[in-house]
């Protein structure tokens, strides 16, 4: 992997009514990779973002960024939070302001960034996730799906390296789900590093390079999504496998083998190009 952007040594996190959320949890975040972060629910995803950018304080453990212990005096954690934008599970734990103009102009103005500079950053974060035409309206009267979008041009308009979504896709539609993936993809060309907390299986099986795996605040496993999301402890922990997984390991059994030449599709889109592939070849005498 690259050179860690992020990184937790034996994180441990009690909430004050006791609860151990995290449990000497180690696990790396690689710079301007894709990482998806999976769990059932209660497993620690939320938590462990929250750590990310400091807004929680391990017990126990350090949280490193490029190396080096996070500091926690203002200064620092303001510098973390410029650098790490995080996109919180529920729109309304994030959204303040009165418009989404205002809400999403508010970390790029605490940067103390100039107002035309402020101006250009929002309009074109708006933009990226779909929301131009939102510019003005109030915060309150927006949908729950476009709520999230606009949380999500907050982080974009400050510009920051690593941007941790906690359960994006959850309640968009899924013409909007596609937009927010090509949105992400951009950023990640761009050299972002994005890690997501998600359910879906299938997402994280095709779109990350990495995943990490956590169950009762511990690491599960770590590592490339073909690898870890087949092993049967953690099929076993999330309750399923992949369906492109499975729908292989099915044709592998009768016969259709389309992992020959190292080759593994981790995508319906691949699963449907290796066998028209497959097919096409079967055809020619
Ligand atoms: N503010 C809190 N006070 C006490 N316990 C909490 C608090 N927030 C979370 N917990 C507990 O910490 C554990 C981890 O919760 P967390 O929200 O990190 O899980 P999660 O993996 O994000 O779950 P989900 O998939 O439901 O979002 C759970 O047992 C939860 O009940
Ligand atoms: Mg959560």
């Amino acid at each position: 992997m690259s050179e860690s952007i992020l990184k937790l040594e034996q994180v441990s996190y009690r909430y004050p009514d006791g609860t151990c959320a995290l449990d000497r949890c180690s696990l790396q975040i690689g710079t301007g990779s894709r990482t998806a972060v999976l769990g059932a629910n209660g497993a620690g995803k939320t938590t462990l973002f929250l750590h990310l950018n400091g807004i929680l304080r391990p017990a126990a453990g350090q949280v490193c960024w490029h190396g080096t212990p996070l500091e926690y005096s203002r200064s620092g954690l303001r510098e973390l939070r410029s650098r790490v934008g995080l996109v919180f599970q529920n729109p309304d734990s994030q959204l303040f302001s009165a418009s989404v103009r205002e809400d999403v102009s508010f970390g790029p103005l605490n940067l103390g960034l100039s107002e035309a500079a402020v101006c250009e950053l929002v309009g074109q974060a708006l933009q990226a996730v779909g929301m131009a035409e939102f510019t003005d309206k109030p915060v309150h009267n927006l949908s729950f799906g476009q709520k999230k979008r606009v949380c999500i041009a907050g982080v974009l308009a400050m510009q920051p390296d690593v941007v941790v979504l906690d359960e994006p896709m959850a309640g968009l539609d899924a013409s909007v789900q596609r937009e927010l993936l090509h949105v992400l993809d951009t950023l990640y060309t761009n050299g972002m590093t994005i890690v997501i907390a998600t359910h879906d299986l299938d997402f994280a099986y095709g779109w990350a390079d990495q995943v990490i795996v956590l169950q009762s605040g511990r690491l599960l496993a770590q590592g490339r999504p073909e690898v870890v999301l087949e092993h049967p402890d953690v099929a076993e922990e999330l309750g399923a496998l992949p369906f492109v997984a499975e729908l292989t390991r099915h044709l592998a059994l009768n016969g259709i083998d389309l992992c020959d030449k190292g080759y593994q599709p981790r995508s319906r889109h691949d699963l449907l190009t290796a066998l028209g592939a497959r097919s096409n070849q079967e055809e020619k005498p």
